[in-house]
């Protein structure tokens, strides 16, 4: 395993309590590999990512587990170590958002050589031209380095943010949500540009999405996450090629446009996700399940293999 994560806490201390954002999840990532990471909006996918790059500030902690890339654990590096061997250079990450966060008074060229100057002290014309080298692989022509972000459409900024991911070479890049905001056609063009940079720079990705139908094109395993925990793992195979085994990724399946094209009717998760200052008790989703039973109120389900490379939790499910 390239990447190794085993019982991974993240929690924020805020002023009204403790937000248990990820809360003891464990998966690895294979060289090569797309994972994708599912779920709905608040169920702890930007935090998992950011602790791998181990970027949570304050009020937020990893309070728990370990992450280890290559064998070496990284939440004990110190922040120098971290910045001289890890960040940008072994995994970097396209933040969601990023594209809008571009700094509008500088030129793309600039914040792309201020990224690799800062992380390698090295001379500033020669990270230029690695900014043009990295402009050209994502399909936009050199001179982009001297026009300024409001001069590029959406598409453009997004192969901007994916483009300064890939400056320092990494081995792993974490994408969260990289599509979200850009129209049907701009989402494709940006999906097949991230699969031709995988094979032709040997990438692994994490694939941080709330859309099912994103990943099904993507990933090679799935990880659905729910109120900070890993609620189903398997390969594509296991989750699209028959029923998913776990209340919620069938909801979350059945719910998914693109994948029920043949249906009259979408359906819909009732309720709404747990707050995770005070989260339920037992099952997390047993507030929301349409299975619930006594034992779900009050035990929690263990993620437990049910067949080689697929877990659940789930106590149906056993
Ligand atoms: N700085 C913070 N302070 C307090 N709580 C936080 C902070 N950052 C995140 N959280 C909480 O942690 C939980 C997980 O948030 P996270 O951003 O990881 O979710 P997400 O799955 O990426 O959601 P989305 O799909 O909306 O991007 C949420 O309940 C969120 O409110
Ligand atoms: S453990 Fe119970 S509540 Fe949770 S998903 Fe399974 S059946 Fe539903
Ligand atoms: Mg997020």
């Amino acid at each position: 395993m390239m990447l190794d994560v085993k019982d991974l806490r993240v929690y924020f201390y805020t002023r009204n309590g403790v937000v248990h954002a990820v809360d003891g999840i464990n998966f690895g990532i294979k060289k090569g590999e797309t994972l994708g990471i599912v779920g709905e909006s608040g169920c702890g996918k930007t935090t998992t990512g950011m602790a791998i790059m181990n970027m949570i500030s304050r009020p937020g902690k990893i309070a728990g587990g370990s992450i280890s890339i290559d064998g070496r654990e990284i939440s004990s590096l110190t922040e120098t170590a971290m910045r001289k061997e890890i960040r940008w250079k072994k995994v970097s990450m396209v933040f969601q958002g990023a594209m809008n966060c571009l700094t509008p008074t500088y030129t793309v060229g600039k914040q792309m050589v201020e990224t690799i100057v800062y992380h390698t002290r090295m001379e500033e014309e020669e990270a230029l031209e690695i900014a043009k080298k990295y402009l050209a692989h994502v399909g936009l022509k050199e001179d982009v380095v001297r026009r300024y972000p409001h001069e590029l459409s959406g598409g453009m900024k997004q192969r901007v943010v994916i483009a300064t991911a890939l400056l320092l070479e990494p081995e792993l890049v974490i994408c969260d949500e990289p599509t979200t905001a850009l129209d049907v056609i701009v989402q494709a063009q940006i999906i097949n540009l991230l699969k031709r940079l995988k094979k032709e720079l040997n990438l692994s990705y994490i694939f941080i999405t709330h859309d099912l139908s994103i990943e099904a094109e993507v990933a090679d395993r799935l990880v659905v996450m729910y109120a900070g925990k890993i609620v189903e793992l398997g390969t594509n195979e296991h989750i699209y090629g028959k029923e998913p085994m776990h209340p919620y990724t069938q909801k979350l399946l059945a719910s998914t446009p693109r994948l029920r094209e043949k249906v009259d009717e979408l359906d819909f998760i009732p309720g709404t996700p747990p707050d995770l200052l005070n989260p339920p008790s037992g099952c997390r989703f047993h507030p929301r399940c349409p299975y619930a039973f006594d034992r779900c109120r009050e035990e929690e389900p263990d993620l437990i293999e049910i067949e080689e490379g697929h877990r659940v939790a789930c106590w149906r499910v056993r």
